[in-house]
């Protein structure tokens, strides 16, 4: 594939924009805006600028991303497209929209894929004439930087536009997993227990929030804290992610948002871009870690075996690969070791103990042992069967 355009130059779009560029595609970013085309031209010469000082590139790699990316704000520069990666707003209509408008535009081999992280990709390809050629083709953040790519069909899409997605993401040196078209795919619905469980353990005053990130890196090995990522991420944004994902999933007790970060945000205390979230940024915040190991271990145990049976319980629906569900925390969230393999090696009889001793304890259906879990358990199975040859 030669021509890629992609739509929307916000965040992720001039991220996309910068690696096809950097393997000389000829890039047209399309955005209806003209006032975030300049932003993103201005932000990706920064970033540009930023790299030939740490001689990542030189300036003649430089120029020649830059003159590979046509900026404009007329949709008909897409035309010559062979596959076309929406990158737009987190909206359903809009997206639908602009399908139907990048439909009428591109010839017919042209693949169309989406950057969403929360919308069915079923019911955007729903909007097209030929679904067979929509795709989700779901990014990280930074885009240059994170090596993961999800790729989710949705029921109408063919297998050779998975093949072609596939080929052109590996051929970026990603590392991709193909996922069924579920909420929060893999990465976000099985991240959704390594918030939501550390800020019950929060709102029960076990222990605060410095003190429940301190353990889940000192002890979990996790490159941040719980409480530091949703404030680097932004509040809006995670509570939003949460509140997609419970809702798609018909108020399943396991992914419910919590009110303690819904009043967060309602006061605009986003995290590090507001100034202010879990914690302040604004001032010389006086933490008090407890680093009592009992505490912490006790910490990282409820949260790590909420994680693994949430990865088992996707394992078991046939989300994905055991393969690509543990490359995907790796990849997408750098977890230290993907939790299908975290579970072989910590056994999953006491994880089902665990998670069966917080029901009782709760009496509530967040706390619900995948039958999968039960099983191997009973079984005495590992996942991985030959993990420790
Ligand atoms: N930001 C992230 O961390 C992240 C990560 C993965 C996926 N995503 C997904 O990627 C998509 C884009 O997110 P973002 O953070 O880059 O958004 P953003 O708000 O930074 O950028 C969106 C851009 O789309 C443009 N736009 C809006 N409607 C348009 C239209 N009809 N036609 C053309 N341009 C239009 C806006 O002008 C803006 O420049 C979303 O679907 C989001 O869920 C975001």
């Amino acid at each position: 594939m030669k021509n890629i355009s992609i739509i929307g130059s916000g965040t992720m779009g001039i991220g996309i924009a910068q690696i096809a560029s950097d393997y000389n595609h000829k890039v047209v970013i399309y955005d209806k805006s003209k006032k975030s085309l300049k932003i993103a031209k201005e932000k990706l010469e920064k970033i540009l600028n930023r790299l030939i000082e740490k001689q990542k590139i030189d300036k003649k790699g430089s120029k020649r991303i830059l003159t590979n990316i046509k900026f404009s704000d007329s949709i008909k520069e897409i035309e010559k497209a062979e596959i076309v990666i929406e990158a737009i707003v987190e909206d359903l209509a809009m997206k639908k929209d602009v399908f139907q408008e990048i439909e009428n535009l591109v010839s017919e081999n042209c693949i169309i894929a989406t950057n969403t992280s929360s919308i069915s990709i079923t019911s955007i390809a729903s909007a097209c004439k030929t679904p067979e050629r929509v795709i989700g083709m779901h990014f990280f953040n930074p885009a240059p930087l994170m090596p993961l790519v999800e790729i989710i069909p949705a029921i109408q899409t063919s297998n050779d536009t998975i093949k072609k997605t596939m080929t052109l993401s590996e051929s970026w040196k990603k590392t991709t997993v193909l996922c069924k078209d579920i909420p929060g795919f893999i990465v976000n619905r099985l991240a959704r227990s390594f918030y939501s469980e550390s800020i019950r353990i929060y709102e029960e005053n076990i222990a605060n929030k410095e003190t429940i990130d301190w353990a889940m890196k000192e002890l979990g090995g996790f490159r941040m804290g719980p409480f530091e990522l949703m404030d680097y991420i932004g509040n809006d944004v995670n509570y939003k992610v949460t509140e997609t994902i419970f809702n798609e999933f018909y108020f399943d007790q396991r992914y419910k948002p919590s009110i303690t970060q819904k009043r967060l945000v309602e006061a605009g205390y986003f995290g590090r871009k507001s100034g202010r979230g879990y914690y302040n940024y604004l001032v010389n915040e006086n933490l008090k870690i407890n680093q009592n190991r009992e505490l912490g271990k006790k910490i990282v145990w409820r949260v790590l075996c909420m994680l693994v049976n949430e990865a088992i319980d996707a394992l078991y629906l046939k989300i994905a690969s055991k393969e690509d569900i543990d490359k995907a925390m790796k990849n997408g969230v750098n977890y230290p070791k993907g939790l299908l393999e975290w579970g072989d090696e910590i056994g999953h009889r006491v994880i089902l103990e665990e998670i069966i001793k917080l029901r009782e304890t709760y009496s509530e259906d967040r706390y619900r042992p995948s039958p999968l879990l039960i099983y191997l358990s009973k079984n005495e199975k590992k996942i991985f069967e030959n993990a420790e040859k």
